[in-house]
């Protein structure tokens, strides 16, 4: 039975049970507006259905679901929970129409896209009428700062993300998670190809690691106010207290380090002598040119400042020293 039969079904037997309230209401919905002879504007009206899911499930039964979209599937998920009040399907929850609003119209005749919302892009509603039923029941402190948020800015809907007819939203796990956000993010989808980077593509970090894609007060909406207190909240070590801190640290990681992926060791922007040298002048200090010349082989005397590690074959302590002698990050 596909969904044209059953919804006829269903009109069937509206007629053959005559609810009275559903006859009223999708009287009143119709009339509500404007009265033109013309197709009834689109609007969801302000009526719900008569019997709540069981209105609904009536027509979109199991013959309406595809492969990718089951109704039923909303029964698999937190919002169903009958004991718990705040959900949809909670003691005097609206259920199916607590996301999808008022019903009785879209239950009764006309245009079933032009009377529900869909939470689809391209639907009659904006996206700030689309995210409000979600927002009514989730505007709380992980949500606290969708509204400075990047994301709403740019007019993403809660659904360009969630997907709620599912136990299984992809976005809520760390394996699938990534997936969803680099189909918008290309840069960051090569970055994290790149030979060094956070194990995200391994599916052992995600992007909510660092980031709350719900918006925040912080810059790229970062879970912690700075990019320090970011990154140390897993790399503890770097944090300190130091005896001798090395300046740039203590500023900002970012200033030797990528987020996202590099394709230097240790996620650096440059390798060094040149990291160091955007800074340090060589002047007073037997740091040399990186060329040739410098180079064993073709007489140089200054090879330990420019093979391998440079200037971190000695300054091994980069991150700040807790040695007594450690000042100029030997030790
Ligand atoms: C009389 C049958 C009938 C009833 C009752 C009914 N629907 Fe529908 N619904 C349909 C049909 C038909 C479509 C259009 C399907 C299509 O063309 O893809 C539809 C489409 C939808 C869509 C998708 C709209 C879109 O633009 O893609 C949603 C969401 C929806 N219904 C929710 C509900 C909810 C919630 C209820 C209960 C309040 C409900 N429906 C009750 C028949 C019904
Ligand atoms: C917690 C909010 C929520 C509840 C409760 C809910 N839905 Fe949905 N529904 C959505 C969202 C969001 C979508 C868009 C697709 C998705 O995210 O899975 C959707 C999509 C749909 C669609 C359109 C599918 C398509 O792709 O065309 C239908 C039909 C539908 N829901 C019917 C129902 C019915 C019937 C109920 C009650 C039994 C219900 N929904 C309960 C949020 C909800
Ligand atoms: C009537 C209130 C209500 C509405 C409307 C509602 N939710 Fe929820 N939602 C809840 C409650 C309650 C929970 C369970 C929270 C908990 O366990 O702490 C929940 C859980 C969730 C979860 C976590 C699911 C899980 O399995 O833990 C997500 C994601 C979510 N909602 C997104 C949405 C989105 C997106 C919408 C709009 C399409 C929406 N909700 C509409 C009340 C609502
Ligand atoms: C850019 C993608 C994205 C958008 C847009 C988005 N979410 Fe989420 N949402 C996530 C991710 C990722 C998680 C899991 C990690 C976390 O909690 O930050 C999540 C988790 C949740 C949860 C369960 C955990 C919690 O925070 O309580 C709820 C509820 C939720 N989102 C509601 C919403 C609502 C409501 C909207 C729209 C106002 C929305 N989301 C928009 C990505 C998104
Ligand atoms: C539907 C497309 C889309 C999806 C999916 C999406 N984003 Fe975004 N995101 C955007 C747009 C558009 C912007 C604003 C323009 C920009 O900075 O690229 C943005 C901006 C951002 C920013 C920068 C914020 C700032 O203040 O500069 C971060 C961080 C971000 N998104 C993280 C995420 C994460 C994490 C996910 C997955 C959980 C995600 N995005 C999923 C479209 C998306
Ligand atoms: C290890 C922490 C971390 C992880 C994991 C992470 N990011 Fe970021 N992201 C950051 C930091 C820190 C910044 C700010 C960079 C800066 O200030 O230079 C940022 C910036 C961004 C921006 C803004 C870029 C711009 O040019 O303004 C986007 C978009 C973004 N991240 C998306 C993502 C996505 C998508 C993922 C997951 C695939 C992700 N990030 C994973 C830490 C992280
Ligand atoms: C959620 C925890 C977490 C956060 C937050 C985090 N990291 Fe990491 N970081 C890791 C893990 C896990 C690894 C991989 C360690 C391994 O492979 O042994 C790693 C590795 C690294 C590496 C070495 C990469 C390599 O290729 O060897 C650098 C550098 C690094 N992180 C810098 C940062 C910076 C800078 C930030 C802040 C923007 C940050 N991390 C935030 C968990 C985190
Ligand atoms: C002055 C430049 C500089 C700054 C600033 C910097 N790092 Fe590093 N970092 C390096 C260099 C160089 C390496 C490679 C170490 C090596 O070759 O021994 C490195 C390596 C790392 C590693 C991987 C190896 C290890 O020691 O665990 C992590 C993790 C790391 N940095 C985290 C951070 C964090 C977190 C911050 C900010 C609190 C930060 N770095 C700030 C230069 C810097
Ligand atoms: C973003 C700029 C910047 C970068 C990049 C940088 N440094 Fe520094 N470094 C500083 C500043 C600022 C100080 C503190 C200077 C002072 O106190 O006079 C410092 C101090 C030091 C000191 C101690 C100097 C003293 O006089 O006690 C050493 C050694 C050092 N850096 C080595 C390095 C090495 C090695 C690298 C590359 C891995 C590096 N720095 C990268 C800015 C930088
Ligand atoms: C062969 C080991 C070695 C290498 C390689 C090396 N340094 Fe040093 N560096 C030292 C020693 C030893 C001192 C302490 C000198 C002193 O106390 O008078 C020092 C001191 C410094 C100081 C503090 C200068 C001052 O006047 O006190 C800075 C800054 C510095 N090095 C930066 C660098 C940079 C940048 C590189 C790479 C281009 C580098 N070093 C490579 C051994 C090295």
């Amino acid at each position: 039975m596909n969904l044209h039969t059953s919804m006829l079904c269903a009109v069937m037997l509206v007629a053959s049970l005559a609810w009275p309230t559903a006859a009223v209401a999708q009287a009143a919905a119709a009339s509500a507006p404007a009265q033109s002879a013309s197709a009834p504007p689109p609007g969801m009206g302000s009526e719900h259905s008569a019997k709540g899911a069981d209105t609904c499930l009536g027509c979109h039964d199991a013959d309406s679901d595809t492969p990718a979209f089951t109704t039923a599937g909303i029964f698999k998920t937190r919002h169903a929970h009958r004991g718990d009040a705040r959900t949809p399907f909670g003691r005097g929850g609206l259920q199916c129409e607590a996301c999808h609003g008022p019903g009785a119209r879209h239950s009764g005749g006309g245009n079933k896209k032009l009377t529900i919302n869909n939470f689809k892009a391209g639907s009659f509603l904006t996206v700030q009428e689309r995210n409000q039923p979600c927002l009514g029941c989730h505007q709380d402190q992980r949500r606290s700062a969708w509204h400075v948020g990047a994301h709403d800015s740019h007019q993403l809907a809660c659904t360009d993300c969630h997907k709620l007819h599912t136990d299984q939203d992809p976005v809520r796990a760390k394996g699938t998670q990534p997936e969803v956000c680099l189909t918008c993010h290309k840069q960051e989808r090569a970055d994290f190809q790149k030979p060094s980077t956070h194990p995200v593509r391994f599916g052992q970090m995600a992007c909510s690691d660092c980031h709350n894609a719900h918006g925040s007060t912080s810059p790229a909406m970062l879970n912690k106010p700075t990019v320090n207190q970011t990154c140390t909240s897993c790399h503890a070590e770097k944090r300190g207290p130091l005896l001798w801190e090395h300046a740039p640290v203590a500023e900002d990681c970012t200033l030797c380090h990528t987020v996202h992926g590099s394709v230097r060791p240790a996620l650096l922007t440059k390798s060094p002598p040149l990291l160091c040298q955007q800074c340090h002048a060589a002047a007073g200090h037997p740091s040399v040119a990186r060329t040739g010349g410098a180079l064993p082989a073709n007489g140089g005397a200054g090879a330990a400042f420019v093979v391998a590690g440079s200037c971190t074959n000695c300054h091994t302590q980069v991150h700040g020293s807790n040695h007594p002698a450690g000042a100029k990050l030997l030790r």
